[in-house]
């Protein structure tokens, strides 16, 4: 990040005292920040401590002459390369949905092309409501990464997401691939990732399947993390309600057999496989050619098992480094360390599915599993955990790939 010049937008929530914090975290990794508020959040932190700390003074104000004549308004939006809002109020979040241009910090991220952050802070019952889900739906269908919110004890006394993710891990994320070099040693540089990820849907007719509760969630924020540490990232995702992630190429499937050869397609040329789509296991034997009318009692659906797509990578010859998932409601370590073993994965990310937790959910919590090593992660946000885990992916692959005799493919091959 040395360098980036990144405009940091404070609403007025709570969470806006851990401002200065995150400037310090933005500016012990290099980068410029200029500092934006809103009215509301000088009624929760100062002016004064965050210029102080980000030794540049702080804008808050449209209808200000002097800063006017210093660097206008849109000066500043094309100056910047990247627009963090943290804390992001739900009112923010409402002003950017509807593109109101009535502040500084509004005016600045309709005015910018640089990529918009935010990470939203508030109440869990606020983050939960209707409205708010569908302005954060609205801006990340235009492109807006959000990051968390993370969950736990909250200010207002109670506990759930809302909370605004730590500055560390905040600081990270918007780091990426710097942050990834830095801490795992390795980047994903010169490496091709190649990630799966929702629900597949087996025809049962025309207009009926069998899927799962999967959201994807969990394989686009990884796919997005990957970007971010500098891979070249093939998503192969089924049908789900996601933006794909800024510099990230995405094949869309449907059932489970079009992801088999989807992935046997282009899996030559892939450094690191993650199997994060939730496959079915089982296909109709047959898909009828028409609609199944409702005229007999009883029905039976004669199911077939589908190809295991992971063990299908995990058994090629020059096999990428693979990864996989174990989503269990029950018996995890057990299930998780069986499907390593037997499959002969290189690593496997064990998560508990089932009422609210893993599928579905902006939230995970993990355990991973290799050889001879595992590592926990508790529960946090899926933008969060993505970054974490997409480390330990490089960390992990950067020291197979130069033990002698594993059969990863060597992780010297840079492509241009
Ligand atoms: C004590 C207090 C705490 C607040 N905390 C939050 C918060 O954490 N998140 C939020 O979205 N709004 C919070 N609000 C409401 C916002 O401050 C209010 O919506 C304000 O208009 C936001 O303006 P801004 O988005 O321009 O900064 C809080 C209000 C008060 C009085």
């Amino acid at each position: 990040m040395s360098g980036t010049k990144i405009i940091l937008g404070v609403t007025g929530g709570i969470a806006a005292y851990k401002a200065p914090e995150l400037v310090r975290r933005l500016r012990d990794r290099g980068a410029i920040v200029q500092v934006v508020m809103t009215h509301s959040a000088r009624e929760f932190t100062t002016e004064t401590a965050l210029q102080a700390v980000s030794g540049r003074p702080v804008r808050s104000d449209l209808w200000d002459p002097q800063a006017e004549a210093a660097m206008g308004h849109i000066e500043l939006a094309r100056w910047a390369e990247r627009i963090l809002v943290a804390p992001a109020t739900a009112e923010f979040m409402a002003r950017l949905a509807g593109g109101f241009a009535s502040d500084l910090l509004g005016t600045l991220c309709l005015a910018t092309t640089a990529p918009i952050c935010l990470a939203p802070a508030m109440n869990h019952v606020m983050w939960a409501s209707e409205a708010v889900q569908a302005n954060r739906r609205l801006l990340e269908s235009r492109g807006v990464q959000l990051l968390g919110p993370d969950i736990g004890d909250q200010a207002c006394g109670e506990s759930g997401p809302g909370r605004m993710l730590q500055p560390e891990a905040i600081a990270k994320i918007i780091a990426g691939p710097v942050a990834v070099a830095e801490t795992a040693g390795a980047s994903l540089r010169g490496k091709t990732v190649m990630i799966t990820a929702g629900p597949t849907l087996e025809a049962i007719d025309p207009v009926r399947f069998i899927s799962n509760r999967s959201s994807g969630k969990m394989g686009y924020s990884l796919a997005s993390a990957a970007a971010a540490a500098g891979a070249k990232v093939l998503l192969l995702s089924g049908p789900v309600s996601l933006p794909v992630p800024r510099g990230v190429e995405c094949i869309n499937i449907e059932s489970a057999e079009e992801l088999h050869t989807a992935v046997h397609r282009s899996i030559s040329n892939v450094d690191i496989f993650i199997g994060a789509a939730a496959v079915a296991d089982y296909r109709p034997a047959a898909t009828e050619p028409n609609k199944i009318k409702r005229v007999r009692t009883e029905l039976r659906l004669d199911l077939v098992r589908n190809p295991d797509i992971l063990a299908s990578v995990a058994e090629l010859p020059r096999r990428p480094f693979t990864v996989g998932f174990a989503a269990e409601t029950e018996k995890l370590r057990e299930h998780a360390l069986q499907k390593l073993e037997q499959k002969k994965l290189d690593m496997i990310i064990a998560n508990k599915v089932g009422h609210g937790v893993g599928f579905d959910s902006d939230e995970n919590a993990v355990d991973v599993y290799w050889k001879n090593g595992q590592k926990s992660f508790p529960l946090s946000a899926k933008a969060a955990l993505a970054g974490d885990l997409i480390e330990l992916i490089a960390e992990r692959y950067a020291a197979n790939s130069s033990s002698a005799g594993h059969g990863t493919r060597p992780a010297i091959a840079i492509r241009d």
